[in-house]
């Protein structure tokens, strides 16, 4: 028997309400809109403000609104796999605490740590669940509360990322359509440049690690820009060419959103006209691991079946790589 593939079969985001504007970031650090927009071509992001609310409450409402479209039962869900910076608690795992809220009763979850490119290791590692043949439907999110980790005295870091949430499903299919083939990347020595200094095995937090605070996005930006253009347009390409993709075959570039200078430097290397890279960097900024499914779930109804798409990221670790999806609806 050949094994069945896994497809997306649904997308679905949430979003908190309160939108944090360069405006306003402007009254809290030394910033200004021009700045930002040039740099990054960020504008808003939004912002999971409430006592007690934390990444798994995006999640949840991603998931709910997710098997409602799908129309598929919480107890029909076999997997629910996580990919998260920022994790309610250490433990236990928030993809636990995602199916718990969200009425999932009969699933396995757990939570996976890639940093931004984490949402694609999730998706292949989920991917393969499907293809063995033994799970129907498995969910893989992509949720960062980043306001959570984000100094706002750092101008150098606060106007960056935002928080979202954003959930796919993936089912098996026998069409050839759904997750293709990847190629990913590690490199370790890359921690360098960014990385949180406290609150881990290696320095358990103390009054100290908060007076430094260390508790933080600690991120060499320009190192970071450097690879990062390298590494996912090298990755993109590397793929394309395994699988005899020509970039005019491509519906799509989905780029992780980090910064649109990146966005446009990666599209750029590989040959991929603008208007074929999703972008929605100015609305959102960097949610980490929700930013790729977020660029789905904005331009869903312009996908269409069969539709190459290359999702490519970048983060720290250094984790990138990339991965050929056929869309499946
Ligand atoms: N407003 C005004 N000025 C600023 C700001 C700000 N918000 N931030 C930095 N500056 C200043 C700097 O202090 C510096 O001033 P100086 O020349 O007087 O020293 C100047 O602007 C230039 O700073 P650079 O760091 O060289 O600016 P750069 O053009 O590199 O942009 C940025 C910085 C946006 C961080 C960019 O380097 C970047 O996007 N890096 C990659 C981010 C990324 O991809 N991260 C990976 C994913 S994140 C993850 O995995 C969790």
């Amino acid at each position: 028997m050949t094994r069945p593939r896994a497809a997306i079969t649904a997308v679905h985001g949430h979003l908190p309400d309160y939108i944090l504007t360069n405006q306003e970031l402007e009254q809290m650090v030394d910033t200004t809109d021009e700045w930002i927009s040039t740099r990054t071509g960020i504008k808003e992001r939004r912002i999971l403000k409430g006592e007690g609310l934390a990444t798994s409450d995006m999640g949840a409402e991603a998931v709910k609104g997710l098997l409602d479209k799908a129309g598929v039962r919480p107890d029909e869900v076999d997997f629910v796999l996580c990919a998260t910076v920022t994790p309610d608690m250490k433990f236990p795992a928030t993809a636990n605490l995602i199916s718990h809220k969200a009425g999932i009763l009969n699933a396995f979850s757990y939570d996976m740590n890639a940093a931004c490119s984490g949402f694609l290791y999730a998706l292949t590692t989920a991917a393969s669940f499907v293809e063995s043949g033994k799970y129907k439907k498995v969910v893989v999110v992509g949720a960062d509360k980043m306001s959570s980790i984000v100094d706002y005295t750092d101008r150098q870091t606060c106007v960056l990322f935002g928080d979202a949430a954003c959930a796919v499903l993936l089912e098996p299919t026998t069409e050839e359509v759904g997750v293709m083939d990847h190629q990913f990347a590690t490199d370790g020595s890359g921690y360098v440049h960014l990385h949180m200094k406290a609150g881990g095995s290696l320095k358990p937090p103390t009054y100290d690690t908060i007076d430094a605070r260390e508790h933080y996005i600690y991120q060499e930006g320009q190192a970071v820009f450097k690879f990062a253009v390298t590494k996912m347009a090298g990755a993109s390409l590397d793929l394309m060419k395994a699988n005899n993709i020509p970039a005019e075959e491509l519906a799509w570039l989905v780029p992780h959103q980090a910064n649109m200078r990146i966005i446009e430097a990666t599209g750029r290397r590989m040959g991929v006209p603008n208007e074929k890279v999703m972008v929605n960097i100015q609305k959102y900024g960097n949610t980490t691991n929700a930013t790729i499914p977020l660029c789905l779930w904005d331009y869903e109804k312009q996908l269409n079946k069969g539709d190459n798409l290359i999702l490519t990221a970048f983060g720290g670790g250094f984790t990138w790589g990339a991965i050929w999806l056929k869309w499946a609806y």
